[in-house]
């Protein structure tokens, strides 16, 4: 990979070239990482839908391996196209598929058919009809076979639904321990209802519930991830999580894609959410990221039990297609590993970068402290353009000369008219990122804005923010991790500098600079 071109993230994964999208099948398997995505292998634009292959020892350092699921006729005539969908390692050999002892690993995905047909397994489908199949491999993911005999597996939506033919899709496979089963999680987009399926072979399957709409039903819902976790201070208590896309209707401010949660049980059959998950009226949701740029998110099969890491893909199909960078498009936000953890008496899903970040090699670490910062701008030593921030500080109410707003500049240009911000509204009690005067902004209207998310003081009135820059983004996670922001930029020339900047007092500032090198 070429890392001195412009905008190339340093330390996120993205595809050498071309365009991609969803992460679709993270898997990890016999101590590889794998991430399969939606790839198109012909261009920067979408289409040709395959699966792109990437696989890590550390969730930090990625090798981009050949497409694993070519987009069927393709280059000259695409019949079948793999949308989003995910993988599992088939231990038991519950499909069949395994042989010699070799365990197989099993995707399930979208084919999405572009035109009506027959199809090898015999089957009729429509033009325009999405339906849900499945590949096996033998050899840790390097090379699918598709169940032609049989696909699509679930090849229309449930009954009452039948309508929705075109806009079903996504299939989110996981084990279910106490059933025995496996399960599947799929969308109605357009309707914004969950339909959750169960097999005992990974070929047959039975739909077993529905779930929604709730909370958040702007555009479609798409990409369903569930998990299990426990609560951290409630020994013996676990909780299921229903993540899911929504295009468009992200977070208040944002435009486009957002991603939304809910916490509840799951008995192998049903998702119920907690009534304190829910808000009547569709008035508000329980947003995964505050930012525009995290999207289709998806967690690992593979983990332990309760060991949740996931990775969105760090881009907004309201400009996706139009950011300034070539030859590829778009870029996987850092692994996420999420845990839930009572808040005000509250389930609360919390993310932190996956520990592999914390030891990622610094070129440079630089740590400042100050008893308090005036009003006005911080001149920081250049921390260049790929770098992680720890930067925390006193709360406080108000006051004469106490800030209303704090905040690190970062990807400044010498004369400071192009920076991205992000810092803490002591009024409003958000954290925010501006974006306004990033860098390159006008491939889109809706691109040059400022987002903002709650977030209260810790326990010893402090703010706490992490945030990892890079040569085309920003990660900010809020406090323990209750608030994340994920924002794509694009800075002109050679936006280096830094700088804090201070509207009003802002004490007991302690804040630690780490130089990221390229490669991970
Ligand atoms: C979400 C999505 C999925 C679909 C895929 C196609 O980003 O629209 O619903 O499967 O992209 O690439």
């Amino acid at each position: 990979l070429n890392y001195t071109e412009p905008y190339r993230p340093q330390y996120h994964f993205s595809p050498a070239q071309n365009w991609m999208n969803d992460p679709s099948g993270l898997l990890y398997y016999n101590g590889t990482y794998h991430l399969f995505f939606q790839y198109n292998p012909a261009g920067i634009e979408w289409g040709n839908m395959s699966w792109g292959h990437a696989i890590s020892q550390d969730l930090t350092h990625w090798e981009e391996r050949p497409v694993a699921l070519l987009a069927r006729g393709y280059p000259n005539n695409v019949t079948e196209m793999y949308f989003t969908g995910s993988a599992v390692a088939d231990v038991n050999n519950t499909s069949g598929f395994g042989v010699e002892g070799k365990i197989p690993l099993v995707a399930m995905y979208t084919s999405s058919y572009p035109v009506s047909q027959e199809l090898p397994s015999g089957k009729h489908v429509r033009a325009e009809q999405q339906s849900q199949s499945i590949a096996y491999s033998l050899d840790e993911g390097e090379t699918w076979t598709r169940y032609d005999a049989e696909n699509p597996v679930i090849h229309n939506p449930p009954s009452p639904y039948a309508a929705e033919f075109e806009n079903f899709r996504d299939p989110f496979v996981f084990w279910h321990d106490d059933t025995q089963k496996w399960i599947s999680v799929t969308v109605l987009a357009a309707i914004h209802k969950i339909a959750i399926w169960s097999s005992d072979n990974l070929k047959e399957w039975s739909f077993a519930s529905e779930f929604g709409p709730y909370n958040a039903v702007g555009g479609v819902w798409e990409c369903p991830n569930m998990f299990q976790m426990p609560v951290k201070g409630r020994p013996s208590v676990k909780k299921w999580v229903m993540v899911l896309g929504l295009n468009p209707g992200g977070p208040p401010g944002t435009v486009g894609s957002g991603t939304q949660y809910f916490i509840g049980d799951f008995n192998g059959t049903t998702f119920a959410a907690d009534p304190d998950s829910i808000y009547p009226g569709n008035k508000s949701a329980n947003w995964m990221d505050w930012g525009p740029d995290f999207y289709a998110a998806a967690s690992y099969n593979g983990l332990p039990d309760g060991d949740v890491v996931q990775i969105g893909w760090m881009n907004n199909w309201q400009y996706g297609a139009m950011i300034p960078t070539s030859p590829w498009r778009s870029a996987m936000s850092v692994p996420r590993q999420l845990s839930l953890k009572m808040v005000n008496e509250k389930a609360t899903l919390l993310q932190q970068p996956h520990h592999s970040w914390r030891g990622v090699a610094s070129h440079h670490t630089s740590k400042h402290s100050w008893k308090s910062i005036s009003t006005g701008s911080t001149r920081l030593h250049s921390p260049g353009k790929a770098f992680k921030i720890n930067l925390s500080f006193s709360d406080h109410d108000s006051g004469n000369y106490l800030a209303s707003t704090f905040a690190i500049a970062v990807r400044t240009s010498s004369d400071s008219k192009q920076e991205t911000l992000i810092g803490y509204n002591f009024t409003s009690k958000e954290v925010f990122v501006d974006r306004r005067n990033s860098g390159v902004i006008s491939f889109d209207k809706t691109f040059a804005s400022l987002y903002h998310a709650p977030l209260s003081a810790s326990g010893d009135k402090r703010i706490n923010l992490q945030v990892f820059v890079d040569w085309s983004s920003v990660e900010i996670f809020g406090g323990q991790g209750e608030v994340s922001l994920t924002a794509q930029i694009f800075p002109e020339g050679n936006a280096t500098e830094a700088r804090l900047v201070s509207d009003g007092v802002t004490q007991n500032v302690r804040l630690q600079i780490d130089g990221m090198s390229s490669g991970h």
